[in-house]
């Protein structure tokens, strides 16, 4: 007690750092599943505020009232934009408000770096080489990452075009803009100069707009996450600027960790990194879009009296939710239907796959608001093995993941995806809207088949009839 009494300020400082790196390691671990994902939030935001909270004890602040008023006046307005905006975000628009504090985490770090140099410049001294490129890695990045989630926040929000934008000598720019980038961060560096710094900021914030421009809006979560990854690397460049440990490893963290979800997230869609950001995907849909198949086949459309009965009497329901679930905002009636269905006996769960909707762990995201049990929720790789033995497979607003060209047709643009084999169970019933394709824009075999049947309308009005006649039933 009394050591720790006689220990120096910054002896304890460095130990609340360790305990707040502890901590961003526990909330990355408990994220990674929705069973303590509360938690793990939870050690996340203690742990950051531990860090914020010491940072102040630190001799390098400036401790003048006017710093301190504008350091705690800037914390106090991101506090009051903040809550509203996660508490009122809906779960459908969540992707644009990751997109909005992502931008801000990067040009955050940018502007620390920048910060720090014309610091460095004021007190005479002329900053050391190490110092200037950890500075400009930081610029660029951040800067990047900065103009690039405000343009896939644009696009998500709709307030630009959401399909790939491409215009003719697109590659040529890219080209300038990056050669030019190169030359003033060589430049910055064998100077040191802030001039040739603050030019890589300009020209950062070009290449952020030019990268994801061409970009398709429905791929824009997986860019998201990379662009997450990047602020994570901006925000450890700025740690060593600093000479600050506990921006260094968090920043490692997030960039690694945003990397392997953007990883998961590509090898889930089948499809590489490189393919989802330079191939303009889903810009040309290639679905008839019309109730009759390329062989002249037409679907089977049913009614919820007649598809109530099937699930009533089903010894096996298996429950398949994609993107048109959160747009139909139907999570609660799903569960009060699989409730239903559960209190007559019928063996339900829900057969999530990884890429369901628009971003990483929607469907989990979605169902656990409804408080379906964590138990019911099965992961493609374990609701697979059971789909021959579903009597029905009951697929709510889901096409692309169940689509049987993933696997049989070759040179489909989701040739290679993994999907949730709704096909193989007795009975197929899809609940959607219109012939519409899925995001890939690609026709599905599995709605003609002979085994299917449609349920057309809202997700969340069908579910509601199907309630009422199961209960009939
Ligand atoms: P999709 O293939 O996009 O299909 C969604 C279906 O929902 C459509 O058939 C649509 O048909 C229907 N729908 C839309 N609104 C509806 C409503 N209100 N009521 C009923 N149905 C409705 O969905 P999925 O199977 O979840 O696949 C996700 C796709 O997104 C995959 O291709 C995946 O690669 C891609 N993607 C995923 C992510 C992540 S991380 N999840 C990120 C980027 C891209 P109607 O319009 O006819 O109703």
């Amino acid at each position: 007690m009394a050591l720790a009494l006689s220990m120096p300020l910054s002896t304890w400082r460095s130990g609340v750092y360790l305990l707040a790196i502890i901590g961003f390691v526990v909330a990355l671990k408990g994220l990674s599943s929705p069973r303590h994902a509360r938690r793990g939030n939870i050690a996340g935001a203690v742990a950051a505020l531990l860090a914020i909270a010491i940072t102040f004890s630190a001799t390098e602040v400036d401790h003048s009232a006017r710093n301190l008023g504008l350091a705690l006046g800037a914390m106090a307005l991101g506090t009051l934009v903040a809550i509203p905006a996660a508490r009122l975000v809906k779960m459908t628009a969540m992707p644009q408000m990751v997109a909005v504090f992502n931008g801000v985490g990067g040009g955050a770090a940018a502007l620390v770096s920048i910060g720090e140099l014309l610091h460095i410049h004021t007190t005479g001294v002329s900053p050391a080489t190490y110092v200037v490129v950890e500075a400009v890695i930081g610029v660029l990045i951040g800067c990047v990452s900065f103009a690039g989630s405000a343009i896939a926040f644009a696009k998500l929000q709709e307030l630009m075009a959401t399909r790939p934008i491409v215009y003719p000598g697109q590659q040529p720019i890219n080209a300038v803009v990056g050669a030019g980038i190169l030359a003033l961060l060589l430049l910055a560096v064998v100077t040191g100069d802030t001039a040739y710094v603050l030019g890589v900021l300009g020209l950062s914030l070009v290449l952020g707009v030019i990268f994801v421009l061409p970009i398709g809006g429905a791929d824009v979560p997986v860019l998201i996450s990379l662009l997450n990854s990047f602020t994570g690397l901006a925000v450890a460049a700025s740690g060593f600027t600093l000479g600050n440990n506990l921006l260094i490893v968090a920043g490692t963290l997030v960039g690694a960790s945003g990397m392997l979800l953007t990883r998961l997230m590509s090898k889930a869609m089948g499809r590489s990194l490189p393919n989802i950001l330079f191939s303009a995907f889903g810009a040309v849909v290639t679905a008839t879009g019309t109730a009759e198949g390329l062989d002249g086949k037409a679907v089977k459309s049913s009614t919820p009296d007649d598809v109530a009965v099937l699930l009533a009497y089903a010894r096996k329901v298996v429950i398949v939710p994609g993107y048109g679930l959160a747009v139909a905002q139907a999570q609660h009636v799903v569960k009060e239907l699989a409730d239903s269905l559960s209190t007559r006996g019928v063996d339900v769960f829900y057969a999530i796959h990884p890429v369901a909707g628009r971003m990483p762990g929607h469907m989990n995201v979605l169902l656990a608001e409804a408080n379906v049990p964590y138990d019911e929720l099965k992961e493609m790789d374990e609701a697979n093995p059971e789909m021959p033995t579903a009597d029905v497979a009951l697929v709510v607003g889901a096409n692309d993941t169940v689509n049987p060209a993933a696997i049989d047709t070759p040179g489909s643009p989701i040739y290679g995806m993994p999907i949730i084999h709704a096909d193989q169970s007795q009975h197929i019933v899809f609940l959607k809207r219109s012939m519409r394709p899925g995001f890939a824009g690609i026709d599905n075999a599995l709605l003609f088949d002979d085994k299917t049947v449609l349920l057309f309308g809202d997700a969340k009005d069908t579910l509601q009839k199907l309630v009422a006649a199961v209960a009939s039933v």
